[in-house]
């Protein structure tokens, strides 16, 4: 039920689906439960577990008939996955192997999993399709990868299997009530929660990472997708599984990138609010610009994102004045 999850039970809620939320609250609130009621105006279960504890998800799926599942049970901090590698590879690794044994006991074959554009690396040539090699440069990448690596052999070795990778790229945005969106534990990494707290005040300005990248402005360019059509892409996933066995892998992108001062100036547009920066020296690890090659979800699951980097920032901007009052 964190940031990816909250949003993909409303829209599977709204479309029909009964959806069951097994969450260890490590990196999300229980009070997110009730907001997703309120907005798909559909009751939801939950059970509280560990994704690690095979018996009790054994149980869990078990007990609530759970037919498919979406596994978006990861800790997702790069700088932190190489500052914790062990953590990384118990919860993100040893989970999924704990979740796919739970679903062997109960005779489940259908998953859709959480991946990520990381697991690509340095670009070898742009926009990154699915075939692009694959060389991540940090614990969650490796794990990412390795839990692609294990699906993929897993649906070889038994063909009932019905799995989807899908490989985010930069998740941003809010669902447009303002009840649901990304509230990162401590302080924030990644650049929409930055932006959001310097907007409602929690921090004097945002620290821009380099302006020397060869970009349009020199700052980093990011292909950012709104929340809801990621959510849309699970669903979507989820309705082609039905028909399609085998393990596939698919960008979820919006085929095009934006740059830091782009999405500040917009943020500022929308917010009427000014976001003061500066410019430091550029972040370890960080690419110049990345962005997906679409074209495989739009043909086979019928996907495409469908949201603007303003319909982007106006949710954001709705969510942080809505949770700054909660
Ligand atoms: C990061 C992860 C990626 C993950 C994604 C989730 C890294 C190297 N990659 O992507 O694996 O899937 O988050 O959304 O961490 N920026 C600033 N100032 C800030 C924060 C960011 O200038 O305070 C810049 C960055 O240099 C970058 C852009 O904003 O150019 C986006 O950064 P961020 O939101 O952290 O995402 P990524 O690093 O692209």
């Amino acid at each position: 039920m964190g940031y990816i999850g909250s949003h993909t039970a409303v829209q599977l809620l709204l479309s029909g689906y009964q959806v069951h939320i097994y969450d260890n609250l490590c990196n999300s609130n229980i009070d997110t439960l009730q907001r997703i009621k309120r907005i798909a105006g559909k009751d939801l279960g939950f059970t509280y577990g560990d994704i690690r504890d095979t018996q009790k998800l054994t149980a869990a799926l078990k007990e609530n008939s759970i037919e498919a599942v979406i596994h978006l049970a990861g800790l997702k901090a790069v700088g932190e996955s190489s500052k914790k590698p062990i953590e990384y590879y118990s919860n993100n690794t040893q989970g999924s192997i704990s979740l796919i044994q739970a679903m062997q006991a109960v005779h489940i074959s259908t998953l859709v999993f959480s991946s990520s554009a990381t697991v690509y690396g340095d670009p070898v040539y742009l926009p990154y399709d699915e075939a692009h090699p694959t060389f991540p440069t940090n614990p969650y990448g490796h794990n990412k990868l390795q839990i692609e690596q294990m699906l993929h052999d897993l649906a070889f070795s038994d063909k009932n299997w019905r799995i989807a990778c899908l490989r985010y790229f930069n998740p941003v945005g809010a669902h447009e009530s303002g009840l649901i969106g990304e509230n990162p534990n401590g302080i924030p990494n990644n650049l929409m929660p930055v932006i959001g707290q310097v907007a409602n005040g929690k921090l004097a300005q945002l620290s821009i990472f380099g302006n020397d990248y060869s970009t349009s402005d020199g700052t980093g360019k990011r292909d950012y997708i709104h929340v809801m059509d990621l959510a849309d892409g699970h669903l979507m996933a989820l309705n082609w599984l039905q028909e399609n066995l085998g393990c596939h892998t698919f960008n979820l992108g919006s085929g095009s990138s934006f740059s830091v001062l782009e999405l500040l100036r917009c943020f500022e547009k929308v917010s009427a609010k000014k976001i003061p920066y500066q410019i430091v020296a550029r972040r370890p690890g960080d690419l110049s610009e990345y962005y997906a090659k679409v074209d495989k979800a739009e043909k086979i699951l019928g996907w495409k994102t469908r949201r603007s980097l303003e319909d982007i920032c106006t949710s954001s901007w709705n969510w942080i004045k809505n949770s700054k009052n909660n």
